[in-house]
């Protein structure tokens, strides 16, 4: 059965590229979530990812509180393709096509593969895009917020196992330094944590050098003797196999889909490891974007939002101790309550005409409309 409000599916006009978008839900708000751009063996694993990290988004607003849906959109390239500049935009106005064409129920922004630059390419056909570049009126780079939230999830966790949020001290193993991993790692090192870091690509080696860190290979980094293992790369790193081998006491990171299936969940709990889902963990960028574009806050009550993921984190470990569940019971009942309580809507994001938008360079206000159904 197909759990989706709805799912696009088009060749696209200029790339005849596959450009798939999913909307999962609309019941808290319009729907929003990040555009992969990322090869699969064929286009329908990119359908696959795409109903998979639609609904997580979902969840992952839900939880956070936030009256916003869930959205993915994904570009399947065939294996082995590279996209030119000239290619690469094609690529990209072929998805502003099928987002302009939904009329606001669905806005994208970066995810694996993309960019807030090319957030800017889509913005110049349809204003349902978050995260342009500052200088065009969006709230740029992501990852910095959503390395401060999966910080924040980090400190919730060390409050359980040690009595105190500060990781100074605290043994962590972070794996994969991109935008997201090395900015958690160097906030991680200025608190005097002791880290252990891995990426594939061998150069990183270099920021590891810089933090004092002890590099390991991406096979051995998930059994390392640490607190925390912090998965910040892709792929989903939480097998049986992997979660029998984990020395640590807990696995709480940024990237999204960490377990390969979701009895993972419970093997880690018959561990005693406490698991934080991961689309609690990483809820940061989202948070901020939200919160600056479309509410528009100051940019410390975004911060303060940001940080407040460590009281969802409390919260969530609380009741998942109180109901003897796991953590990933408690967070998937908490986005079911909060989904159940609202009544059916149609929402959209409204902004104001194409016009004013070329006349602000794109710095204008966002809403979220809510319309009754009949
Ligand atoms: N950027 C954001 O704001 C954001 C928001 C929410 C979730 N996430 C998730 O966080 C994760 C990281 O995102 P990012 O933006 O930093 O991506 P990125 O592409 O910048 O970084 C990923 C890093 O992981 C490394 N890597 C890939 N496979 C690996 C493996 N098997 N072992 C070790 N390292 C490996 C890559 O070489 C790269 O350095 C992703 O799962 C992403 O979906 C990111």
């Amino acid at each position: 059965m197909l759990d989706h409000e709805q799912v696009a599916i088009h060749a696209g006009r200029r790339s005849r590229l596959p450009v798939i978008v999913a909307v999962h839900s609309t019941a808290l708000g319009p729907a929003a979530g990040g555009l992969r751009l990322w090869h699969y063996p064929d286009w329908r694993d990119g359908l696959t990812d795409a109903l998979r990290l639609s609904a997580a988004m979902t969840s992952k607003f839900a939880v956070a509180g936030l009256p916003i849906g869930g959205g993915k959109a994904v570009v399947a390239l065939p294996e082995g393709m590279e996209l030119d500049a000239d290619r690469r935009r094609d690529v990209l106005r072929d998805v502003a096509d099928v987002i302009a064409s939904l009329s606001g129920v669905y806005a994208t922004g970066p995810d694996v593969g993309t960019s807030p630059a090319d957030m800017a390419v889509i913005g110049e056909t349809t204003p349902h895009v978050f995260c342009k570049p500052t200088d065009l009126g969006g709230s740029g780079d992501s990852s910095p917020h959503t390395a401060q939230g999966a910080l924040a999830a980090l400190r919730a966790v060390s409050r359980r196992l040690h009595g105190t949020s500060s990781l100074g001290g605290r043994s962590l193993a972070v794996i994969g330094l991109g935008r997201v991993g090395v900015g958690l790692a160097r906030l991680l090192a200025a608190e005097g944590a002791v880290l252990t870091v891995t990426d594939i690509d061998l150069d990183k080696q270099k920021i590891s050098d810089e933090l004092g860190a002890v590099w390991r290979s991406p096979d051995e980094i998930l059994a390392a003797d640490v607190d925390i293992v912090v998965p910040a790369a892709l792929g989903s790193v939480l097998t049986s196999r992997t979660a029998a081998d984990l020395r640590c006491r807990a696995v709480v990171g940024p990237a999204n889909n960490q377990l390969a299936t979701p009895d993972v969940a419970d093997l880690l709990y018959q561990r005693d490891i406490i698991w934080v889902p991961d689309y609690v963990a990483s809820a940061g960028g989202v948070i901020n974007a939200i919160s600056a574009e479309l509410h528009r806050v100051s940019a410390d009550e975004a911060r303060a939002r940001v940080r407040a993921i460590e009281d969802t984190v409390d919260d969530l470990l609380d009741t998942a101790q109180r109901c003897g569940q796991t953590p990933a019971q408690a967070a998937s009942e908490l986005a079911r309550r909060r989904l159940s309580a609202t009544s059916p809507a149609k929402h959209r994001f409204t902004w104001p005409d194409a016009s004013l938008l070329a006349r602000t360079g794109g710095r204008q206000r966002v809403r979220a409309t809510r319309r009754s159904t009949p």
